[in-house]
């Protein structure tokens, strides 16, 4: 078999078999394909795509680059969760503790931030102690005791996907829907989890800029968890806006410990609430009304609180936090920023959210960049709701008073105060079994 070959056939939209794709992907890890006939093939899919089944083959044969770990142990049908990445989106902190206090197992591997979406192993690193690198045994053990645990990626897992993606940033090949979808559910099959749920992101603060796209790629990802003998489900959810009130770190944290605590309800906390009763139902807990009743339960009992703190205990950190988030990190200047007009707030863009964020030390601009934990925006109003002018629309934190002005300055750019009341988009915008 040759590299130049396959190439030749993906180029000219002839179907790779199994065996093929397997060749491509062993090659390439093992370093025996080198990068620029790596780079050509990725190129090829690309731009002439590949078949489902071509996917499905890709997919496994990255699982099987590395180690893959076995759920057996937990003794419980475990479910996992992932998100395409939006501002704000701190759901992974709410539905893990609230499917676990419904007795379902979340065993959870999450990234880190990079660029202008934030990571949840940077938002629980926030908290004093926490650790998020543990040994898989301690990560099962917990899992099993807890209900739920959320660590750092291994490095074990899908060497392949670490190698692709390294190419695919240098080589403009990040936006291809089979090779998302591979690089994304290889890492989720390897975990080994029983069920997934995929929250696939549209709008300006999502890789997926429509709908439409995110379809694309929530049915791509949905038929190769079937295909791989997984209960599989994707929701589409919308990221026009940032999601929740809080941007940044420990904010986020803050945000969920009171969603916790009961003293905040919004269109975060019911979504949150939506996506675990999927991972309850996909887990076999009845339909999806009856778990959105259990999840409500537990999030209104103060069960699912418990259980963050358990987490929270368990994986090393302080579980005052939840009894008082004043522990948290808090950034030294903020600057609060006034509406400037009477009217509605008809758009706020979250991609200029989290590059404001960015600036003011959040995220990372590079892999190796420190996070002010403290720093990133808290709104005071939402995207639809009416405001009059010098109303307190946002408070930003940062390093000092100049940092925050600016980013103020930034965000304040991109929020649109219009006289129209605009028509409401629900957050949840489409289920894909
Ligand atoms: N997230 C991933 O893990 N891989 C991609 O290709 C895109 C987003």
């Amino acid at each position: 078999m040759q590299m130049y070959d396959l190439i030749q056939k993906t180029r000219r939209k002839e179907a790779l078999t199994e065996e093929q794709i397997h060749f491509i992907v062993d090659g390439f890890t093992r370093g025996e394909i080198p990068e620029y006939m790596m780079s050509a093939w990725m190129m090829a899919v690309c731009c002439q795509g590949l078949t489902d089944a071509e996917t499905a083959a890709l997919t496994l044969a990255m699982r099987d680059s590395g180690e893959c770990l076995s759920m057996e142990s937990v003794g419980g049908i475990t479910v996992d969760k992932h998100s395409t990445g939006g501002i704000g989106d701190k759901t992974t902190l709410l539905l893990a503790p609230i499917v676990a206090a419904c007795g379902g197992y979340v065993p959870k591997m999450s990234g880190r931030g990079l660029g202008f979406t934030g990571g949840t192993i940077d938002k629980l690193e926030s908290i004093p102690n926490f650790s998020t690198s543990l040994p898989m045994e301690r990560f099962l053990e917990i899992t099993k005791e807890i209900g739920c645990c959320v660590i750092a990626q291994s490095g074990n897992l899908v060497p392949a996907d670490k190698k692709m993606y390294a190419l695919r940033n240098l080589t403009a090949t990040v936006d291809s829907i089979p090779l998302i979808c591979s690089s994304i559910m290889s890492k989720k099959l390897a975990l080994g989890a029983d069920c997934i749920l995929l929250d696939v992101k549209f709008g300006h603060g999502a890789f997926m800029k429509t709908p439409e796209d995110a379809q694309l790629l929530a049915r791509a990802m949905v038929d190769v968890g079937k295909r791989a003998g997984k209960q599989c489900r994707a929701v589409l959810t919308d990221m026009n806006a940032p999601l929740g009130a809080n941007v940044g770190n420990a904010l986020e944290v803050l945000e969920v410990i009171r969603i916790l605590r009961g003293e905040v309800r919004n269109p975060l906390s019911e979504l949150s609430t939506t996506l675990a009763a999927h991972m309850l139902s996909l887990s076999g807990k009845g339909s999806v009304e009856k778990c959105m009743e259990m999840a409500r339960t537990a999030l209104d009992s103060g069960a699912a609180l418990r259980k963050f703190a358990d987490m929270i205990a368990a994986q090393g950190g302080d579980a005052e936090v939840t009894e008082h988030p004043e522990l948290l990190p808090q950034s030294d200047a903020k600057y609060t920023a006034s509406a400037p007009n009477d009217g509605y707030i008809s758009s706020m863009q979250s991609e200029e959210v989290g590059l404001a964020c960015l600036e003011l030390g959040a995220g990372r601009t590079a892999a190796s960049s420190e996070i002010d934990y403290g720093a990133g925006v808290e709104l005071h109003a939402f995207v639809g709701e009416a405001v009059t002018a010098g109303q307190p629309l946002f408070t930003v934190y940062g390093k000092t008073e100049e940092l925050c002005k600016k980013a103020a300055a930034r965000i304040l750019q991109c929020t649109q105060i219009t006289a129209e009341k605009p028509e409401a988009q629900p957050l949840l915008y489409q289920i894909i079994s």
